[in-house]
């Protein structure tokens, strides 16, 4: 690895940080001042030191964004405008990616990692990782279609039945603010969830996933790294509410 990705990937230094600090003669290596950028360490076995204190190797980003409408859940795309575009650059050289996705239209929650097993369990259907969305909708929510969202929607295209979810509504009036909570991630999924109940999805934002809650601070298109603990919870393999 170079010393300059070693350096950035601590965390709190920019790439024009990272070169100052070298060319400031701060860093060593194993004792010995090394100011080449494109110098090769291993992490696992040099000991990196800036001013004179060890730093520890980070391996893995954990962050969640606050996804604005308007761009595709993808790290690259020839003509659409992508989540990527609001990761800082600090985060860059980890190479994140999302874990799983939101459709263009669907603000709210996402979480970005290079930790390509933890991603992998988080979108394994077999975990039933819980996701939570606000959903504002086109007409009144009735009794059935809460009992029908309780025992899960039949859905015919995929000719696939949803897993039992939960749908609650928080706020009354001409459009139903609601709550959903639903254990795995099909295309469209809540959408055509209210499809099947004849009704329509006009606004769609998620609000919590695998047990880590939105950062009500966050602006859209604002990204924040996770604290330990929420790092923990998705870690630790407890994905309950
Ligand atoms: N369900 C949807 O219909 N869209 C999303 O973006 C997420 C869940």
């Amino acid at each position: 690895m170079r010393l300059d990705k070693f350096l950035a990937s601590c965390g709190e230094y920019s790439r024009k940080d990272v070169k100052a600090l070298l060319k400031g003669k701060r860093v060593t290596v194993d004792g010995a001042v090394f100011t080449d950028p494109g110098t090769h360490i291993e992490p696992e076995k040099n000991i990196i030191k800036l001013d004179g204190e060890k730093l520890e190797y980070k391996p893995f980003v954990y962050f969640m964004m606050n996804k604005p409408a308007g761009c595709i859940t993808a790290t690259e795309d020839s003509r659409e405008r992508t989540v990527m575009e609001y990761v800082p650059e600090e985060f860059m050289h980890f190479s994140p990616f999302p874990v799983g996705r939101l459709d263009k239209d669907t603000e709210g929650l996402l979480i970005f990692t290079n930790d390509g097993q933890l991603a992998h369990k988080l979108l394994s259907p077999k975990k039933k990782v819980p996701k939570i969305y606000h959903a504002l909708v086109e007409k009144t929510v009735t009794e059935k279609d809460i009992k029908a969202f309780r025992e899960g929607i039949y859905i015919d295209e995929d000719g696939y039945t949803t897993l039992p979810g939960d749908l609650r509504v928080i706020e009354k009036g001409e459009n139903p603010l609601c709550e959903v909570t639903v254990y795995e991630g099909k295309f469209h999924q809540v959408k055509r969830m209210f499809e099947k109940c004849g009704n329509r999805v006009l606004y769609l934002n998620r609000r919590k996933f695998a047990g880590i809650e939105i950062d009500e601070a966050l602006p859209l298109g604002g990204v924040r790294e996770l604290t330990g603990d929420e790092e923990a919870v998705l870690r630790s393999g407890d994905l309950s509410e």
